[in-house]
């Protein structure tokens, strides 16, 4: 019977070995991405500049280490299966790539499709997992971003546990960042063979929009937000395994204020960080809102506790998020058209009982310190008194 209970747990630890590395992303992964900015244009010259770049903007050193192509790397799969990149765009290979990115101290990433075709219409990995995995681990990736398009007939759990499992295989760590746009759950079932699973369609550079695609409409920063909020799936977060609210639009078509809001609800969220905007070019601001470490900080907080929203009088809402040895993030949005007079008394407040993070402000006073400003704020033992900006945030992190 001992023997039986010994098989039994060897098998089981076996197959979660063979679905996926439990050592990667302890916390939300950080990097940069092509797709939001570039699209289907992009060639090895603009992906070893935006290494040079996240080495020189501080980006790096600030936690941002993957670095991510998007669709359209893809040449045409060889007599034997095996897939090529584009040899106008990528002459020098995948692999020389990887080895430029990674004597920057950088980590690199790639895509593909669970179906037969990307996205953008290049070869999917549908058939070729295997063969997928154990090339891309070869050529020295990292981290694969795994898409949902032309999968027509398939089980998404199925899909993603084929390539998780063959990433496993390949013998070389890789993050495995599930794309199918939370259709079919993921965050039920990813975390047993991915890292990360977007938990929508795709994000689009405004603050409170829809962008129509016939089939499908990309949403805007708050529309995101809410269907992270709304859809209840916080608890489903945690170290080793991430809802993903899509990559960031900070410093692309949004203001200053918005980039500002966007990037400190994310690091709320527990969300990757994975930046889409042409880092060759960002704005001081921009550069300013990613790597602000305070903020980063409470994204990458060990406890890996994603946010809830505390209170929502309409365009004014308030969002906390726990945070390791008893601390807690505090963000107050004004979603709205016009400057809100926040005057948040402490004491008169909710206490947050969020299963073991218990904060009581009629009986502990915490320490404020706000996080954009980088200064202290007083104590909640006074009302917090502020005007927060149309479409801004102010940030508080406490501590006893
Ligand atoms: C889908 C994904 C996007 C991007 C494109 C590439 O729409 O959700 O993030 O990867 O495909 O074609």
């Amino acid at each position: 019977m001992k023997k039986l209970l010994l098989i039994a747990a060897a098998l089981a630890s076996f197959s979660a070995f063979a679905q996926k590395n439990n050592d990667l992303a302890k916390t939300p992964p950080m990097g940069w991405n092509s797709w939001n900015t570039f699209a289907c244009d992009i060639n090895e010259k603009l992906i070893k500049e935006m290494a040079d770049v996240m080495v020189s903007s501080g980006m790096r050193d600030a936690g941002y280490v993957y670095l991510n192509l998007d669709d359209c790397w893809h040449g045409q799969r060889d007599s034997l299966g095996f897939i090529h990149p584009d040899p106008q765009r990528f002459p020098s290979g995948i692999k020389a790539l990887a080895d430029y990115v990674h004597s920057k101290g950088l980590k690199i990433g790639i895509y593909s499709d669970a179906g037969w075709k990307t996205c953008g219409g290049k070869p999917g990995s549908r058939g070729y997992e295997f063969q997928d995995a154990l090339t891309y681990a070869k050529w020295g990736i990292d981290y694969l971003k795994y898409d949902w398009c032309y999968t027509e007939g398939l089980n998404a759990e199925e899909a993603y546990k084929s390539i998780g499992t063959a990433l496993v295989a390949s013998g070389r760590p890789i993050v495995l960042s599930i794309c199918e746009w939370g259709n079919h759950k993921p965050w039920t079932w990813g975390a047993k063979y991915g890292h990360l699973w977007r938990t929508t369609g795709d994000i689009v550079d405004c603050w409170d929009c829809e962008l129509g695609h016939g089939s499908w409409a990309s949403k805007g920063i708050l529309r995101i937000l809410d269907m992270q909020i709304d859809s209840g799936i916080r608890q489903y977060a945690g170290p080793g395994h991430w809802n993903d609210p899509d990559m960031m639009e900070v410093g692309n078509d949004l203001t200053v204020s918005e980039s500002r809001a966007h990037f400190s609800l994310w690091c709320m969220l527990a969300a990757p960080l994975i930046a889409g905007n042409d880092l060759r070019s960002m704005t001081k601001e921009t550069k300013e809102i990613l790597t602000n470490k305070e903020m980063i900080a409470i994204d990458q907080d060990s406890l890996g506790v994603q946010c809830f929203r505390w209170f929502d009088y309409r365009t004014f809402q308030v969002f906390a998020k726990p945070l390791a040895n008893g601390e807690l993030a505090v963000c107050f949005l004004n979603r709205g058209e016009t400057p809100y007079n926040i005057n948040f008394d402490w004491k008169d407040t909710e206490n947050i009982y969020d299963g073991p993070h218990v904060y009581e402000f009629n009986k502990t006073t915490y320490k404020l310190r706000d996080v954009w400003a980088h200064k202290d704020a007083g104590t909640t033992a006074k009302p917090f008194v502020a005007t927060l900006a149309p479409h801004d945030v102010i940030v508080l992190r406490l501590k006893k």
